[in-house]
């Protein structure tokens, strides 16, 4: 059986044709990503005493938001009849690219610095029977090898140095715009290769032309203080941080990130390893949403413009009736290892009723 729609859900090429590069001959290639849901934080806004909502994209297909512009850049790779595709990754756009690429039924290479994937992602790319590289360099030496490939072959680089990719990650803006009747005052998000703000900015401006919108929210970014050359505005060789993610010393959208946060007059700033944990538990068990290390980032931020006099951007000067939206950008369960270390053995019990409420203690 074959039908028109290939999946229950809308695809974000489905839902924002008219808004993204494609036309009536381009194969759509989609697992059904995007409509996120925009999840209103009770607990979230009465400690920073202002609405939050956070934008769920670990809940996509692969579990995190790269699915939104790879459904775009592999459609578009297929129009072209390219023969493979590459990327170089911290691990969720290869694990994206992996998915998609055998959705195709098109191969797929990543070149991934070795030793530094998050299990989950690492797993996702294998299981998906991508080619995988594990490379002696970090990511920004991936991304370097993986653009001379590019250009050397005939492979579609499908990193977010693809136009492609940003157009399909712009749509996450507009669904926010959709389920909130307007764009939010202030955007928080996490910035490694900085293709997501960059994105969003360009998602919010394009619904705004078209009187979609009536207010432009200040971009505010975060980087991880071990990772962060856009803060401190210089390259970082080796940049270092247990948000594998987001460990990123040469953003390669670096430009464009800081003139979405000129232009929205918004922020950059850093948050530290130790912040990214407690913001990645704190969200778990207060309000139920379970992320990666890298997506406690703008959590992590907007503690510190709450909390901090040394914040780049302090919410004390900012109206109390602001709207907020941090994106949470992957799936805690990408990344279980740095959850594993924190558990305690389990001590187990006997299989009686009066062993197991002595043990449950309630
Ligand atoms: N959060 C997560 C979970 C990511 O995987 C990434 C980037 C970011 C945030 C930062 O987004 O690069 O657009 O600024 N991951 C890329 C990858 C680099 O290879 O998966 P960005």
């Amino acid at each position: 059986m074959h039908s028109e729609r290939e999946t229950s859900k809308l695809g974000v090429i489905e839902r924002y044709r008219e808004y993204l590069p494609v036309n009536e001959s381009t194969p759509i290639v989609s697992l059904g990503e995007g409509t996120t849901p925009l999840v209103f934080c009770p607990r979230l806004s009465e400690r920073v005493g202002r609405a939050v909502f956070v934008k769920n994209e670990g809940v996509n297909p692969t579990g995190s938001f790269k699915d939104r512009g790879m459904t775009v850049a592999v459609s578009k790779s297929m129009e072209r009849k390219a023969k493979a595709l590459i990327c170089a990754s911290t691990g969720n756009t290869s694990a994206s690219a992996a998915a998609y690429a055998a959705r195709a039924g098109i191969s797929c290479a990543v070149v991934l610095p070795v030793g530094k994937i998050a299990t989950g992602k690492l797993l996702q790319a294998f299981v998906c029977g991508a080619k995988i590289v594990a490379l002696e360099g970090n990511f920004d030496d991936a991304l370097r090898i993986v653009r001379e490939l590019g250009e050397q072959r005939d492979l579609a680089v499908v990193n977010s140095i693809n136009p492609d990719r940003i157009a399909g990650q712009k749509t996450a803006a507009f669904e926010i715009i959709d389920d909130m009747g307007d764009a939010p005052d202030f955007h928080l998000l996490p910035v490694g290769n900085a293709g997501n703000i960059t994105a969003y900015w360009a998602g919010y401006r394009e619904y705004h032309a078209r009187e979609r919108s009536t207010k432009l929210p200040a971009m505010i970014g975060f980087q991880a203080a071990g990772a962060a050359p856009i803060f401190y505005n210089r390259i970082v060789e080796k940049p270092e941080t247990m948000a594998s993610a987001i460990r990123i010393g040469n953003p390669a959208s670096w430009k464009q990130a800081r003139a979405a946060i000129t232009e929205s007059h918004g922020a950059i700033d850093v948050v530290s390893d130790e912040e990214l944990l407690a913001a990645q538990a704190w969200l778990a068990q207060h309000e139920g949403i379970f992320v990666e290390p890298a997506s406690a980032a703008p959590v992590a931020g907007l503690f510190k413009c709450c909390d901090s006099k040394e914040a780049a951007y302090s919410f004390h000067k900012i109206p109390e009736e602001s709207q907020i939206v941090c994106t949470v950008t992957g799936h805690g369960l990408k990344d279980p290892d740095v959850i594993t270390t924190q558990m305690k053995e389990l001590k187990s019990v006997p299989a009686t009723v009066n062993d197991v409420r002595r043990a449950v203690g309630l």
